[in-house]
């Protein structure tokens, strides 16, 4: 439950790798996070971010979960609520793709698609369900400003982005009333592992400063959150161009 200055007991880091997703849970656990669950591919890194948040504190457990094999997903997180009380939900998982090679290979596009956009449905839709059981807690979805207006050099990560940011939408929507809730995060472009080598874009931010405004985004009870805020005012802009003069905007 979440203890008297609404700060989340435990957390399920869906994409327990992340390095958004483990930037928020360190400021978690710094804060008051006891009980941890880290749902992941098994790797090293995933080891190592159980490792390092068990040193800050936390009860760790580590759950073999993949984005791709959706059919697993309801499973998986059952068995973790099944645990004890969820307070919140991190959706953190997601591949950018290699845009010009997935336009040549449908399939690897599909690949893409499944992790970010089917493993989002069934992944939130399942979280859903049990939050909305409990009665409380927060989802928090990871979506992305490329969701908002299809650019050349991306779109078929801001499509998968598109859709699962609409899902998360309407499951907010759905779970009014219920206690639950599902808060929006549409970061910019953020300076890690997932754009390493890539030009830099404007407006650039860092997973600590896109941890600061989820937990920000969950004190204040925000239902969508920009990072940094100032794309909010950006993308309103952005959002009613004409097509062609976004297109010569975004070419980079
Ligand atoms: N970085 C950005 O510029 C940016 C901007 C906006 C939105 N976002 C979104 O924010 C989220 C977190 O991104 P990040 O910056 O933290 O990137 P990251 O460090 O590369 O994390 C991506 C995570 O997704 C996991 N993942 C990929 N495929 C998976 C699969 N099939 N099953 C389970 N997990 C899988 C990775 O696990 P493995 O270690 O197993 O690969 C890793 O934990 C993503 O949804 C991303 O789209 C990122």
């Amino acid at each position: 439950m979440l203890n008297a200055l609404g700060q989340p007991q435990s957390l399920l880091l869906l994409g327990g790798s992340s390095e958004i997703g483990l930037a928020t849970a360190r400021r978690l656990v710094r804060e008051r996070t006891r009980r941890v669950h880290l749902a992941g591919r098994p790797s090293a890194a995933l080891t190592a971010a159980a490792d390092e948040l068990t040193a800050l504190g936390a009860d760790v457990q580590v759950h073999a979960f993949d984005a791709a094999d959706t059919d697993t997903h309801e499973e998986v997180i059952g068995k973790v609520f099944a645990e004890g009380d969820i307070d919140l939900v991190l959706l953190a998982f997601g591949v950018l793709g290699d845009q010009l090679h997935d336009e040549r290979e449908p399939m690897a596009a599909v690949a893409v698609a499944r992790v970010n956009y089917l493993g989002g449905v069934s992944s939130a839709l399942a979280s859903a369900q049990a939050l909305r059981r409990q009665g409380h807690g927060a989802l928090v979805v990871l979506s992305s400003v490329a969701g908002e207006r299809a650019r050349r050099d991306n779109f078929i990560y801001g499509s998968t982005k598109a859709g699962l940011d609409a899902l998360a939408q309407g499951l907010g929507d759905s779970l009014r009333g219920s206690g639950a809730r599902v808060m929006v995060v549409r970061p910019g472009f953020v300076r890690g592992r997932m754009t390493q080598g890539m030009p830099e874009a404007p407006l650039a931010t860092t997973p600590q400063a896109v941890a600061d405004a989820i937990l920000t985004g969950l004190r204040r009870g925000s239902g969508t959150v920009w990072v940094p805020g100032a794309l909010r005012f950006v993308m309103s802009g952005l959002r009613h161009l004409p097509r062609p003069v976004f297109r010569r905007l975004s070419a980079r």
